[in-house]
């Protein structure tokens, strides 16, 4: 007789427990932070991929809390990692880190990967990579993995309620159109013709984003190409910026930004935010000293002129105070110059975050 009474009473006791335990770490937890794109962004998948875009050998980490390499394209933190930082949360894990699972999946993802570019052919060099249309697959998977565990209205709301950061474009002019003097692209396409089909295919990409669920999305250009150390010591004669990787961000940076703009007029809101990426850029470039670095044109790891051939590995050159270079390797920032970048998309005026700064994002999106 007394059977079904204690039976109703564990039952009752456990769906509290159950109650209780969904609703209180989400009440508390910071919003999820979603990361979609290329090296500047990739903070370990690379790992897991029989691919030579990686950056898990010394001195890539070397000073990130370990010391050791991570994966992440930079000496320490990389930009997902500063943004993570700001919203109060830890950094997310790489999407193929067996570690992502249970409740570490409620702090969002990363699905970048080192070499890929807007369009599938950019990076075949670099073998397996996960290229956006795959990232993008990743985040449906996830979604669905997070379903099972709080259900199909709490991930919704977790998905819509999250950031999320695209950085796309820099491989598709140096690893495609540019990587030959006579690619494929080049051969098919002016610069201004590439530069437009990119941004439809990159328009695309982001309404697949929305469709997905993304609803505060911050997107990304390219920095100022023909400036970084690989240009000056490839493509450059006396140190100025080369000028026709300068002409591709010149082209396709404003255009991304009107894209976005128009995505938003028809959609009727502020989803996408366009970061300046090239703005930023130029600001280090053009006055290095302003930010504390003795120079923007010489890499602290690579060799070479500006130390900007080849790779940065254990024989390269290695400068002792990674905090007065912008560059690290022929191509990443450092991690000061990455805090610095982060600092402008918090607190940047126009110039550097269209529509609005990530400040007023979070501002905005915690009183709804
Ligand atoms: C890239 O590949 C994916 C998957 O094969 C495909 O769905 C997509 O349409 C391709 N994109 C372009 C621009 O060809
Ligand atoms: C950016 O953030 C600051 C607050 O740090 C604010 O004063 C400023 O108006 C913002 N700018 C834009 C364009 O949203």
């Amino acid at each position: 007789m007394s059977s079904p009474t204690v039976f109703s009473t564990i039952l009752f006791v456990a769906l509290a427990v159950v109650v209780l335990s969904t609703n209180t770490p989400q009440a508390e937890a910071a919003r999820a932070f979603f990361v979609f794109g290329d090296s500047l962004v990739d903070n370990g998948n690379n790992n897991y991929l029989l691919t030579t875009a990686r950056a898990d050998s010394p001195p890539y980490g070397i000073d990130y809390p370990t010391h050791r390499p991570t994966g992440r394209f930079s000496n320490g933190l990389n930009i997902p990692d500063i943004i993570s930082e700001q919203l109060g949360s830890e950094s997310t894990l790489p999407y193929l880190n067996p570690e992502l699972d249970g409740q570490k999946l409620l702090v969002g993802a990363n699905f970048a990967s080192a070499g890929i570019g807007i369009l599938n052919d950019t990076g075949v060099q670099f073998a397996n990579i996960i290229r956006i249309g795959q990232q993008l697959e990743f985040f449906q998977r996830y979604q669905e993995r997070v379903s099972a565990l709080i259900g199909p209205a709490e991930t919704q709301r977790l998905v819509n309620g999250g950031l999320v950061l695209i950085v796309l474009g820099g491989n598709d002019f140096v690893n495609n159109y540019f990587f030959t003097p006579y690619s494929a692209r080049r051969l098919q396409y002016s610069l201004p013709e590439f530069s437009r089909y990119l941004i439809s295919e990159y328009r695309k990409i982001l309404m697949r984003l929305y469709e997905l669920g993304a609803r505060r999305v911050m997107v990304t250009g390219t920095g100022p190409l023909g400036c970084v150390p690989s240009s000056l010591a490839s493509r450059s004669t006396n140190g100025q910026c080369a000028e026709e990787p300068q002409r591709a961000t010149e082209l396709f940076n404003p255009e991304l930004i009107q894209m976005i703009q128009s995505l938003n007029q028809e959609l009727g809101s502020d989803v996408f935010i366009a970061v300046n990426a090239m703005q930023m850029g130029t600001d280090f470039i053009s006055n290095p000293q302003a930010f504390g670095f003795v120079t923007s044109k010489v890499a602290c790891c690579g060799q070479g002129p500006y130390n900007g051939l080849g790779v940065c590995t254990r024989a390269s050159n290695l400068c002792p105070d990674r905090n007065v270079y912008a560059f690290w390797d022929p191509f990443h920032p450092t991690e000061k110059a990455n805090r610095i970048i982060v600092q402008q998309m918090m607190t940047g005026s126009n110039r550097y975050m269209n529509p609005m700064n990530l400040s007023t994002i979070m501002a905005m999106d915690s009183m709804n």
